[in-house]
């Protein structure tokens, strides 16, 4: 049960951090979230390559190559001393003054935080979640694209929120010209007369690595599986849903604003993926 924070390169059992960095102030940051097995990193490679595409697209440029992160992320694993873990690598654009323009900000901080993992209870998987189509819309492509990792997820929490409200547990967003995105935290599918549909990225949505490793999948063991733009009527359809995400993994659906999706149980096809998924994070690590 213990956390351990990197900073810079140095672990801590805590750490506070300047209210000067912009990070903290702005949102002016990128991260991951990267799950373990057997206190490994899962898909190390695929989670720096996504981080680095976020900070290029903020123009923050990281100070640290892989072999860094991967050496300070083993000590800080190590040092931690969990069964497994929940890592959240940030990078900020460090401090400045207090003002938007990022160029007095001279030293980009990296925090990598390493903390026991919670993971969702077998129940969930067993029973499903409740999702609400919510009024919140995911951002456009040319506003904050959704597509960018970065720490300011303000637009999600209230989408969360409005999702609370609603009694559901999470949120599916539509993008302003009402097409499916995604979910808060995770990459949605639905699935309809046996096929699987996913939002394409041109709908708004981030490259989930879970999803690329789902479409992967699903393709190789011969499902049907298209990525396109639906509006949100179309999930009231869909004879399963499931969420994907680093920590979710295949998350099933069991209701959709309130009504049973399909059965009102996991779905056969959410199933079958989950295993699928569960086969490969044993096999890869
Ligand atoms: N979230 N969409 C959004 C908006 C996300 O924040 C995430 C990940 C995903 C799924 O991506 P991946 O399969 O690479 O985890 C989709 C992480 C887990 C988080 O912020 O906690």
């Amino acid at each position: 049960m213990t956390t351990k924070i990197n900073f810079n390169g140095e672990i801590f059992d805590e750490l506070s951090i300047s209210v000067m960095d912009h990070g903290f102030l702005f949102g002016d940051s990128v991260y991951e979230v990267v799950s373990t097995l057997n206190n490994q990193p899962c898909f190390l490679d695929k989670h720096l390559d996504r981080l680095n595409n976020s900070a290029q697209a903020i123009s923050l440029k990281i100070p640290r190559d892989r072999g860094w992160f991967r050496e300070q992320l083993k000590s800080t694993l190590v040092s931690a001393g969990n069964e497994e873990s929940y890592i959240r690598i940030i990078v900020t654009r460090g401090i400045g003054e207090i003002n938007i323009d990022p160029s007095s900000c001279a030293n980009p901080n990296i925090i990598l935080i390493v903390m026991d993992v919670t993971k969702y209870s077998e129940s969930f998987y067993e029973k499903g979640i409740q999702v609400a189509l919510v009024s919140i819309k995911r951002n456009p492509l040319d506003s904050l694209n959704p597509n960018i990792k970065t720490g300011n997820y303000l637009n999600n929490v209230l989408a969360k929120m409005e999702a609370e409200k609603l009694g559901a547990q999470d949120a599916i967003m539509v993008n302003p010209w009402g097409y499916l995105t995604e979910g808060t935290t995770s990459n949605l599918f639905f699935v309809c007369e046996g096929h699987i549909l996913t939002p394409s990225m041109e709908c708004g949505i981030l490259s989930g690595i879970t999803r690329e490793i789902i479409i992967q999948l699903a393709k190789e063991n011969g499902f049907h599986i298209e990525e396109g733009k639906w509006p949100g009527a179309e999930l009231l359809k869909a004879d399963e849903i499931f969420l994907t995400g680093t920590i979710k993994k295949v998350m099933p659906v069991s209701h959709l604003d309130g009504r049973p999706v399909g059965t009102g149980k996991p779905g056969p096809i959410t199933l079958n993926l989950l295993r699928l998924y569960d086969d490969l994070l044993t096999k890869k690590v």
